[in-house]
Formats: structure tokens, sequence, C-alpha cells
């Protein structure tokens, strides 16, 4: 595989990042294919959580040496954040995680909602980019739900144009779907937001470990993400644009700073962890510079890490669903046909014959891969799909440090269940 620019992907390199890789189970190494559920972290952020404990452990804005650390390992962290959006720093919001953040941003612009205001909702998406706008019928908003094409598992397009209507307020759509690895067409969707005068809400929390974000080409209005899921630690992330953050009333304590983005920021944040995201996003950074030798800046790294990884990942991608359609009684969920690799990401469900997904997981974790079976939170998806009442499906997450070998691995395994 070639990264962007000078070199082969490196995947000893990038295993060598992630010492809990080494990890063994039943005298047999572990696969990590949950990475949708979330990713190992690189050394780089466990030494960043380390560092914050002993030297800048303090809280914010305080007139002593570890609280200005504080602030200005917050301060970079927020950089970081900005270079991985590409946007300003003070557009970049810390949370709890994706979910948190995206209710107290429904409230906040709920708040402005009249009865009869419209939300778009996709049948595509996590939960967490559905129930906190569904919150909102309480004031009288309706909701309106985007269907798919099924054969596919891709967005519906006709459907969504019926669905944006005039009275339409926002367009709450996920970038690339947790269960079956659907890209959606984000730019072109927000140009019909806009084109109704709704705002664009995007879910990344499933994008970002596969692909480069860039809120300026998408022209989103919102976008939230989790750095679990990008190699980093526990928490979420919110970009804004400016002035929908500094319009928007979020609900506060009234001593806290009415200055946004820290206004979004409800209490004491996790601060190492942070610190973490802050190195999460070098990590990747780092990995670019690794693939290719002639990037500069760290958002040029990004790129090349982003460009170098969707070509690894494609690989892995090609090599499951090859072994996987020899199987007798396999479903594979979503696109399959690698010309459209564009189209999705590296996560992929499925159904083999009547087996309980439950099962099969249960099977392969005894053998030391990881994998998640269920709904991953994806209801709209699973009882569209007629899965639901059945246990869900099965989800293998590829991320750029699994392997050909845990691939094959994976398919050996799945065979030998088959064959019981
Ligand atoms: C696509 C998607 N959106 C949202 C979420 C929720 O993210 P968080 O756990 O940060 O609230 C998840 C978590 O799995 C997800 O996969």
């Amino acid at each position: 595989m070639q990264g962007t620019g000078n070199k082969a992907f490196d995947i000893a390199w990038v295993r060598q990042q992630f010492p809990s890789l080494k990890l063994q189970v039943n005298g047999r190494p572990a696969a990590f294919l949950d990475g949708p559920a979330g990713t190992q972290v690189s050394k780089q952020v466990m030494d960043a959580v380390q560092n914050y404990f002993l030297t800048a452990n303090a809280n914010t804005y305080g007139a002593f040496a570890s609280s200005r650390r504080n602030d200005a390992m917050v301060a970079s962290a927020r950089g970081a954040m900005a270079d991985f959006f590409n946007c300003d720093s003070n557009e970049v919001v810390f949370g709890q995680n994706m979910t948190t953040i995206t209710f107290a941003l429904a409230r906040a612009i709920g708040r402005e909602m009249k009865p009869g205001d419209e939300i778009v909702v996709t049948t595509l998406d996590h939960d967490a980019n559905v129930a906190p706008w569904r919150a909102l019928e309480e004031k009288g908003v309706v909701i309106r739900q985007v269907d798919i094409r099924e054969g596919d598992c891709t967005l519906d397009l006709d459907d969504l144009k019926r669905k944006i209507t005039a009275k339409t307020k926002v367009v709450a759509l996920g970038y690339a779907s947790n269960m079956v690895g659907t890209i959606n067409p984000i730019a072109e969707i927000a140009k019909l937001a806009h084109a109704a005068g709704a705002l664009m809400f995007v879910d990344a929390v499933h994008f970002a470990p596969h692909g480069l974000i860039d809120v300026k080409a998408l022209d989103c209005d919102f976008l939230a993400c989790s750095p679990y899921k990008f190699f980093g630690p526990h928490m979420g992330t919110l970009y804004g644009k400016r002035e929908h953050l500094e319009k928007f009333k979020p609900y506060k304590v009234r001593p806290a700073t009415n200055t946004s983005p820290e206004c979004w920021e409800t209490g004491t944040q996790v601060q190492e962890l942070i610190a973490g995201i802050g190195a999460a996003v070098d990590y990747i950074a780092e990995l670019g510079r690794h693939c290719d030798l002639g990037v500069k800046s760290r958002r040029e790294a990004l790129q090349a890490a982003y460009g170098a990884t969707h070509q690894y990942e494609s690989g892995l991608l090609n090599r499951l669903i090859a072994g996987l359609q020899t199987i007798q009684g396999m479903r594979i969920f979503g696109i399959t046909d690698a010309k459209r690799f564009d189209q999705r990401c590296s996560t992929l469900s499925f159904r083999l014959a009547d087996h309980n997904p439950t099962k099969i997981a249960t099977f392969l974790g005894e053998r030391g891969i990881f994998t998640w079976d269920g709904n991953f939170y994806a209801l709209n998806l699973s009882e569209r799909l007629s899965v639901e009442q059945h246990g869900g499906v099965l989800r293998v997450g590829l991320v750029h440090y699994n392997t050909t070998e845990e691939v094959d691995r994976l398919l050996a395994a799945v065979r030998e269940f088959a064959a019981r």
C-alpha cells in the first residue's frame, strides 16, 4: 500500500504506537476489530494524560503556574482540533461526549424554534443524532425522517429533497454510518439545507477515524465528533461556525463566562483528557509525516495520514468482503463494490443465516477477535433492515492499525462458526 507521498504504509510503525495491541487472549493476540465503538489509544495520548497530572493539574484561569500551564494546554488542544476540523480555535468546543454535546446544542437551538418548525433526521443515523432533535417535539417541533435505499444502505436523496421544506430549521445528518459504513454527500446536502434557510448539523463521530474533515469545504454549521473514536480519550468535540456559537445561547451557570466557545463548556472539563485530545491529533499528524516526508503544516500532515489510511483500509475491506462472500448464508449490508469504496468506510455489518449475532461475537471473542453485535444505537436502521428483533447484526470495524492477518483470522473463525 502506498501513502500519499514517499513511503509505503508502515503498519509495523503504526502498531508500535499502540501499546495495547500487544494484549493476548487465551494465548492468542487480540484482534481489535471493535474500533467503531472506540479505538485503542496511541502512547502519545497516554503520555500526554500522565504529563498533565505531573505538571498542569489545576483548574482554569488561576494566577499560578500549574493553572497557567493548564490554560496553555487547553489552548493548544483547541488549536489541534481547529487543524483537525479546518476552522478557527474559537470555533472548537470540548464536552463529555457527542451525545451530551448534541443534547445541549439541540436545547439551545430549540430555544429559538416555534411549534410547526421542522427538523430533518435520517434512518441511517445513530440515535445520538436523532433523540436530541426528537426531544424538541415537546415544543411542537415536527421531525421528518429521511429513508434509505435498502439495497445498498445509502440515503434516499429524493426523499431527502422532499423532506427539506421552507419550514426546515435544521438538517441533522451523519457523515458516515456506524453500522453499514455509508458515507453521505454532506457538502451537497448542506447546499440543499442552506437553500431552504436551514442549519446543517453533522455527526462525524464515525467518519473521523477514516477521513479528513474539512468544515469549510462541507460548509456545515455544526459538526460533532468523539476523540475516543479517533485514537484519543473518551470525550466529545464540536465545531460550530463562530456566528452561530455567538448567536445561540447555551444553558449555563451565571458566573461562567458568556464568551464563546467556553460558554458552551458546562462545568469543569476533564482537562487531563483534553490534553489527550491534542496528542491524538498530533499522533495522526505524525503518521502523516511518516507516510509523506514532504508535508509541512499539521493540516497537511493530517491530510497525508488520511490519504494513506483510506487506501490501506480499503485494501483490508476488499479482502474482508471477498472472503465473507464465499461463506454460505452470508448477508452483507451496504456497499460491497470496491469501485464505490469512496462512498463507504471500512466498517462492515453482516448476518450469517439466522444465527444470533451475539453468539457469533462470543465465539469470536473467545478466540481473541473483538467485534460488536446488536444495533450500536443505530436503532432506526436496525429496525428498517428488519434485524432489530433478531439481535441486530455482527459488526467488524477495520481501522488503520488492523492487519491482513487479522482479517484472515476473522474469516477463518467465521467459516469455523458457520461449519459447526
Ligand atoms: C455515528 C455515531 N454517532 C454518535 C455516537 C455517540 O457518540 P458519544 O459516545 O461520543 O456520545 C456514536 C457512538 O458510537 C456513533 O457511532
